[in-house]
């Protein structure tokens, strides 16, 4: 690849999230989850003089993750070419974030280490050092405001079939931390829950292990997200939870089929869905 490459930049869902109270900072206290699905945006990448990204808007993570990273007098071309929603809890622009960070480091021959990878990704927005550990470890446990990341060492030993569905709303991330109740009370048995029912391959375990407290708040934000939840449980009859600050919200279905069919039901409604799986192949 002289001169430049094409990476893939996997979306994430919360399979737990915990807001446990608020840092000095003013950011929450966090632990989650973070899964990679198959959804991905594909990231171009050419070395050049300068840093450039044909994508505005979110592209700017992108930029800010490149200018992070690379020396100075270097450069690259980035081009993104999107298929994960932008504000829906998808974690799109954190993933090509990522994807920068990681490709950059091999591009320029740069020699970091996973360490030192997550602690520039830090510095680019809350939740790109759990994507970054992502590409390598699968699942990872994401404390603090995104800074802490480790591996969550289990994963599922089987496919997942998932039912993304997003009501077409835009839900603020600011607006939605800034309505949850803080200081809510540590259960340490939602980790440990999510860590055995994932170790288990069961999906009704795993159904029942997700968690999300900035639900109620974004739900009450946006009443639509109470209603594409309720869609979802129906057709795909399972527990449903929400991704990030939301408005995507996703189930665990009990074979393809079924996804496939909950997808072609929620979109005949005027949902943007999608079925994913939990492998995210490095290409
Ligand atoms: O880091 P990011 O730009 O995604 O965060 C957007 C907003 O969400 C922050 O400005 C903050 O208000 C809120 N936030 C928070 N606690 C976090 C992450 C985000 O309060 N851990």
């Amino acid at each position: 690849m002289p001169g430049g490459t094409t990476i893939r930049a996997y979306a994430k869902i919360n399979l737990t999230l915990e807001v446990l109270g608020v840092r000095p900072d003013g950011y929450h206290a966090l632990r989650s989850v973070v899964m990679p699905v198959s959804l991905f945006d594909t990231v171009r990448l050419e070395m050049a003089s300068d840093v450039t990204s044909d994508y505005p808007g979110e592209g700017d993570i992108s930029v800010k993750a490149a200018r992070a990273i690379l020396p100075p007098g270097a450069g690259v071309r980035i081009s993104l070419d999107k298929a994960i929603p932008e504000g829906g809890g998808l974690g799109g622009g954190s993933a090509d974030a990522a994807a920068v960070l990681v490709a950059l480091n091999e591009m320029y021959s740069l020699g970091l280490g996973v360490d030192r990878l997550a602690q520039i990704a830090s510095s680019v927005g809350s939740d790109v050092p759990a994507l970054v550990l992502a590409r390598y470890a699968g699942a990872v446990v994401m404390e603090g405001r995104g800074e802490k990341v480790s591996p969550l060492g289990v994963s599922p030993g089987r496919t997942l079939h998932i039912v993304l569905a997003n009501p077409r709303v835009h839900a603020s991330t600011k607006e939605v931390f800034a309505r949850c109740s803080s200081h809510m009370a540590q259960n340490p048995e939602i980790l440990y829950n999510m860590r055995e029912a994932l170790a288990s391959s069961d999906r009704g375990k795993i159904s029942e292990a997700l968690a999300n407290d900035l639900s109620g708040a974004a739900a009450a934000l946006h009443p639509e997200i109470a209603s594409a939840a309720e869609r979802l449980g129906a057709v795909v009859n399972s527990r449903v939870s929400m991704t990030g600050s939301g408005a995507t919200v996703f189930a665990l279905a009990d074979s393809p089929e079924t996804a496939d069919a909950a997808v072609a039901a929620l979109e005949a409604e005027g949902f943007w869905a999608k079925h994913v799986t939990n492998e995210c192949p490095v290409v």
